[in-house]
């Protein structure tokens, strides 16, 4: 079966860290997020993947090439205009023949997608959507179902007491199994959407439209709060990780010196050629790219650090993301932050949280 991964969206609320490069490939635990899915596809023997683009296609493509490192071979449509969610799936029609899968480019989940193709094949679906259970689902698709699991509903964003009313927390996970005819409903080279849409129109002709639930993990990381929730969330081992997951320890990379008088707290994992300085208090969940330096005296508590940052010395970093390349330089402090590449923030600094600093600028 081959897969569509839709990763041609915009990614406003990861701001500023998407500037440079799209949301697919930002790492996550040190490895580019596309590079998750694809292994979690792969697992699945699903080999022959598609990725639908449009802003900031040449990085993936770069990074990914055709796939064969990963062993699946890849393919890429690339849009010339956004097309939504459903008109990205169109614009790969030419590869999509027989039943395929669809997957939003942002979402980290270890769903079962062979019992989920098995489901849909057991009901000759039309399409089958994945659900997933959130705590609050006001910010999603929820779907509505009988008793056979057959969708009877979409509710768009619904109202908390709507939610209260209808008793379900199950949204629509981002991951569908549809037949190829579904490709006829979507007018080409527009933009449409599929959950708005396509499934709307599905359900007005009566097809066989399926929702499969399962206790799956499931997160997508569109906001920053979200890509920190997600590291936590890994690091935690709530999620059943494929080979990275190290547990409450930690997991160092090669060419790394951490002096001996660092303390070490929760679960952390940290690059290649990266040193670790005196006294340095690492308090998990934390994640530090390759060629990190942290000097003498910073703490760093629930933070993801990408590659080649220097911290200190006295630099304290808490809730935060940092993205390439920053230097936050002397008795610095951020809090709930997010920066963006080749940021500097200057000695003695503070930034207070919901601070987001656009790539280049250099805050005092
Ligand atoms: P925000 O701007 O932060 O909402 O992010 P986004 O642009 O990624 O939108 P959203 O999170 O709703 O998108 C869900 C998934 O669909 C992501 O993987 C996007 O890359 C992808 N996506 C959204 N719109 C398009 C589109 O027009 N074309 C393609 N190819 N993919 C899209």
């Amino acid at each position: 079966m081959r897969a569509v991964i839709l990763v041609g969206g915009k990614a406003t609320r990861l701001l500023p860290l998407t500037v440079n490069i799209p949301k697919a490939i930002i790492p996550v635990l040190n490895t580019p997020f596309l590079e998750h899915v694809i292994r979690h596809l792969s697992r699945h023997r699903i080999k022959d993947i598609i990725l639908a683009q449009g802003h900031l296609a040449q990085p993936i493509q770069g990074y990914l090439g055709d796939g064969r490192q990963f062993g699946v071979k890849l393919s890429y449509v690339v849009e010339d205009t956004p097309r939504g969610t459903a008109g990205a799936v169109k614009n790969a029609a030419s590869y999509l023949d027989d039943t395929f899968l669809v997957l939003n480019g942002d979402v980290f989940t270890d769903l079962d997608i062979t019992a989920m193709i098995d489901f849909h094949r057991e009901r000759k679906a039309k399409a089958t959507i994945a659900l997933a259970v959130v705590d609050d689902p006001t910010a999603y698709g929820l779907i509505k179902t009988d008793a056979e699991g057959r969708v009877s509903r979409f509710l768009e964003k619904p109202g908390r007491e709507e939610v209260l009313q209808r008793r379900t927390n199950m949204i629509n996970a981002g991951t569908y199994i549809l037949e190829p005819d579904v490709l006829a409903l979507i007018p080409p080279q527009q933009e449409v959407s599929i959950e708005r849409e396509t499934f709307q129109q599905l359900l007005a002709r009566g097809e066989a439209m399926y929702a499969y639930s399962s206790p799956a993990y499931w997160l997508d990381m569109g906001t920053p709060e979200k890509y920190l929730q997600l590291h936590r969330d890994l690091l935690s081992g709530k999620c059943r990780h494929y080979g990275l997951n190290p547990g409450k320890g930690v997991l160092l990379g090669e060419h790394t010196d951490i002096h001996p008088t660092t303390q070490i707290k929760g679960p952390v994992i940290i690059g290649n050629n990266c040193s670790i300085g005196r006294r340095v208090q690492l308090i998990g969940p934390v994640v530090i790219g390759d060629g990190s330096t942290i000097l003498e005296d910073s703490v760093i508590e629930d933070s993801v650090i990408w590659r080649n940052a220097r911290l200190g010395p006295r630099v304290t970093l808490k809730n935060s993301i940092v993205a390439d390349n920053c230097c936050l330089n002397e008795s610095s402090s951020c809090l709930g932050s997010v920066l963006g590449d080749n940021v500097a923030v200057l000695s003695g600094c503070k930034l207070e949280p919901g601070s987001k600093i656009w790539p280049g600028e250099a805050v005092g």
